[in-house]
């Protein structure tokens, strides 16, 4: 039986990607490589929209992340860290890591932030930074990020975004929102294998690298940025994976984000009309607040969140995923984002609706 992952990412694969993978290896510092780069580079400012650089990291999103923080902060500094569930919740505990004078201001699962809530911590003292889970994938939920970044930046401090489940999918114009370090992943929107990880940094985030302290070398913002100014990584990338951003970022362009959006959107709705039809409640009643990337729901009556993945699994070969964190055994995650369109959105849905009418 063939397998649909229909987990928040990594994504399915398209054919084309698939090729672009087996290609032959390549030295990366070929002029056939840095063709490859360039056109990656500049595609991923069209979808960050900034004039930035996007930096490009051989790592997960976890390392971009920590890769923000020591580009930019310093042991000692104040930086107040976002948490409203199992991804978010990291952020935190890497600020405290890094010896940073770190308050975690938490909401309950389920909920965002809102930009008067950081307001009034952000008034209690300077913070040097912000950072900032645009879209919590393990709740499913999407924060009102312009809304933030305006009082962020209104208290002077920095923005450190991650938006993994979020840019590429859902809008988030990073200059016009004035965003200082945007951070995205090649497994999500991107459509991509795991192995690149993409960092949009703007100029204030530039401004708090010179005081850095603790840069480091692999991951080092300056560094990087002189690389791909020559149309190069600094390091062994994760070569084949660039192959496959290159097709992705080109079938993006071909679509245009307007149309991304409003896709993951459509889906998203669809999702959530369906699974609440059938019995589920949905963990984020107030649409508004949702993510694009995914939903996360309670099993129906009969069900728990076992037996309903492990059931899609078997008889249908389609894999959802499980809750994260504190939802982890009472929840189950449907992604919608990438290559799960509308043919494989409803083909989940209509094998979630023979399996609960019965
Ligand atoms: C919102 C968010 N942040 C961070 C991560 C961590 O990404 P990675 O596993 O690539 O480190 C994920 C992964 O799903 C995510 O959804």
């Amino acid at each position: 039986m063939p397998r649909l992952l229909m987990v928040p990412g990594p994504t399915p694969l398209s054919q084309a990607v698939k090729e672009a993978q087996s290609r032959p290896a390549v030295s990366h510092r070929s002029a056939e490589y840095k063709v490859i780069c360039r056109r990656v580079f500049s595609a991923l400012q069209w979808a960050f929209q900034t004039k930035n650089p996007v930096l490009v990291y051989t790592s997960n999103a976890t390392g971009a992340v920590e890769a923000a923080m020591r580009n930019t902060c310093n042991p000692g500094d104040a930086v107040l860290s976002l948490n409203n569930g199992f991804f978010s919740e990291r952020w935190g505990r890497m600020c405290q890591q890094l010896g940073y004078d770190t308050t975690v201001l938490t909401v309950p699962e389920g909920q965002a932030h809102t930009a008067e809530q950081v307001k009034a911590e952000l008034a209690k003292k300077q913070y040097h930074a912000v950072v900032i889970t645009h879209s919590e994938t393990a709740t499913g939920v999407l924060c009102d990020l312009q809304a933030i970044l305006q009082v962020v930046q209104e208290a002077g401090a920095l923005s450190i975004v991650d938006s993994v489940t979020s840019v590429g999918i859902s809008p988030l114009p990073m200059d016009e929102w004035g965003a200082d370090v945007v951070i995205g992943a090649s497994q999500k929107g991107f459509m991509s294998p795991p192995g690149l990880t993409f960092v949009g940094v703007g100029p204030r985030a530039w401004k708090a690298f010179e005081r850095a302290q603790y840069p480091g070398v692999a991951f080092n913002f300056e560094i990087c940025r002189e690389f791909q100014t020559r149309d190069m990584p600094p390091f062994t990338p994760a070569t084949h994976t660039m192959f496959a951003v290159d097709v992705s970022l080109q079938a993006m362009q071909a679509e245009g984000l307007s149309a991304i959006h409003t896709r993951h959107r459509r889906n998203k709705l669809k999702v959530r009309e369906q699974l609440s039809a059938m019995g589920c409640e949905l963990l984020v009643p107030d649409v508004a607040n949702t993510c694009d990337a995914v939903t996360v729901a309670y099993p129906p009556q009969g069900w728990t969140s076992i037996t309903l993945r492990e059931a899609l699994l078997e008889e249908f070969g389609i894999e959802a995923a499980n809750g994260a964190g504190g939802l982890m055994d009472h929840t189950f995650r449907i992604g919608h984002l990438g290559t799960q369109r509308d043919e494989e959105v409803n083909q989940t849905l209509a094998a979630l609706h023979q399996l609960l009418n019965r």
